[in-house]
């Protein structure tokens, strides 16, 4: 297994370009399934997630490829609607590509994603929603076996979420999108990259109004056509690099990113002392966080959109464990996302968790070590906190990180982070 061998203290500044979100183009790429004639991604991140998607979709005898950046596809030889457990439990979102079947083909058997580090991650509200659009929905063996009613098209209906959620909106938009009929979702999630895949429904012929509202009425169509569409910038990925200037006295420069996606985490930076400015527009614009003196406490609360993201969660706590003072967190979305403290601690951070609650006292530096990552965000928060310690840190496990920060040695590199990627196995 790979593993990072990071060299601190660095202090982390100069400038990135940020890209596609990964929580975008994930569903922007099941979303391909639902067009009848060809479609064009452009700005697709480099990411492991990524090529696991467009395999799954290539099973379902899709012509699907990625040059670059930029993904084309066409459904037209498409042949079966099977997506398998080996690929499904190694990218949960995998999951997104059940409503476009279910709509298009009017039959789908996907496998349950089942849980991952962070939690449980049920996909209950997925299945409730179609169910309640008239779909035949049964669960054997680990799979989703889905049926569209009598006449093979879903039936537009009235339904509230139970609770938010991002991968429960897309996938029922995505089927509503061709249903029979009017569909009024209420207790929609409203993350950006929600509303990236309904701009893209739209541009291939979908009807829906209310988008970035948690109130959304989607009139179903009789086909979607092509579109030529371009993902939204990383709103994530842009915070994890902004957040590396205050563990470090830094000033970092993030391009091709949009401040208005990332609001209320550039405000806790701003209370945690750091000053960021913005400039630019469209695909120009920049965000820079510069920082002088030692971070300052917070309280957090991680929220659906436009709350605190959990996504933007260990990456925070990274910056809270060298605050002058004590900050709270509470992680209000999954509930076992506290698996990097045990691993800051051991870089010597001084966090205490009880249930949701995270308390740490904030201490002058981290001191480097050997660690783990356990998930995705967790990894980067990590990196930046070893980057941050005095000495050299051995992080293992950190396929988790090539999961979602594509190209993630160079941009560091480019911050001033003395990293480098090494494979024990292969001397
Ligand atoms: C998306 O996951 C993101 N992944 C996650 O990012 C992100 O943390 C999460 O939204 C919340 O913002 C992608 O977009 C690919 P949810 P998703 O459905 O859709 C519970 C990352 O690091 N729930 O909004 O799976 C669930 O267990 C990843 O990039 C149900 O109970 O999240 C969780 O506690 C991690 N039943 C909460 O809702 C359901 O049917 C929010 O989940 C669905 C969800």
């Amino acid at each position: 297994m790979d593993q990072f061998l990071i060299k601190g203290a660095s202090r982390i500044a100069g400038e990135v370009t940020i890209s596609g979100a990964k929580n975008a183009a994930l569903p922007l790429l099941a979303a391909m399934i639902l067009a009848k004639t060809p479609t064009t991604l452009h700005n697709v991140p480099s990411l492991q997630d990524v090529r696991t998607l467009i395999q799954l979709i290539s099973g379902l005898g899709v012509v699907i490829k990625k040059e670059g950046n930029t993904v084309t596809c066409n459904t037209k030889t498409i042949d079966n609607f099977y997506a398998p457990y080996d690929l499904v439990k190694t990218m949960r979102a995998s999951i997104l590509v059940l409503g476009p079947l279910l709509a298009r083909f009017g039959e789908a058997e996907v496998s349950l994603p089942g849980g991952c580090a962070i939690g449980s991650r049920p996909v209950d509200q997925h299945l409730k929603a179609f169910e309640a659009m008239g779909a035949e929905i049964t669960v054997e063996n680990g799979y989703v076996k889905a049926k569209a009613p009598k006449g093979g098209r879903l039936i537009g209906c009235q339904h509230t979420f139970d609770m938010v959620t991002v991968g429960g909106t897309e996938n029922v938009i995505m089927a509503a999108a061709l249903a029979r009929g009017v569909t009024q979702l209420e207790n929609c999630a409203r993350e950006p990259e929600v509303v990236d895949l309904a701009n893209m429904l739209v541009a291939m012929g979908a009807k829906i109004s209310g988008i970035g509202t948690a109130s959304l009425v989607i009139e179903g169509v009789e086909e979607l056509h092509g579109c030529e569409y371009s993902v939204v910038s990383d709103r994530i990925e842009t915070g994890s690099y902004l957040a590396g200037a205050l563990m470090t006295r830094g000033d970092v420069l993030t391009k091709n990113t949009d401040p208005v996606l990332l609001q209320p985490v550039l405000k806790k930076f701003e209370d945690m002392g750091a000053t960021i400015t913005t400039g630019g527009n469209g695909k120009d614009s920049w965000i820079r966080a510069q920082m002088t003196g030692r971070p300052k406490p917070i309280d957090i609360r991680t929220q659906p959109h436009p709350g605190f993201p959990t996504d933007m969660q260990a990456q925070l706590m990274a910056v809270c464990c060298l605050a002058d003072g004590t900050s709270t967190i509470i992680e209000n979305i999954f509930e076992n996302r506290y698996m990097h403290v045990p691993e800051l601690n051991r870089l010597g951070a001084n966090i205490m968790v009880d249930g949701h609650t995270a308390i740490i006292e904030g201490v002058e530096k981290f001191t480097a070590a050997p660690v783990m990552a356990t998930d995705l965000r967790a990894s980067i928060s990590l990196v930046m906190a070893a980057a941050a310690a005095e000495g050299e840190s051995l992080i293992d496990r950190i396929y988790h990180i090539d999961r979602g920060y594509d190209d993630v040695e160079t941009k560091l590199r480019g911050l001033g982070v003395n990293i480098e990627r090494i494979n024990p196995n292969k001397r």
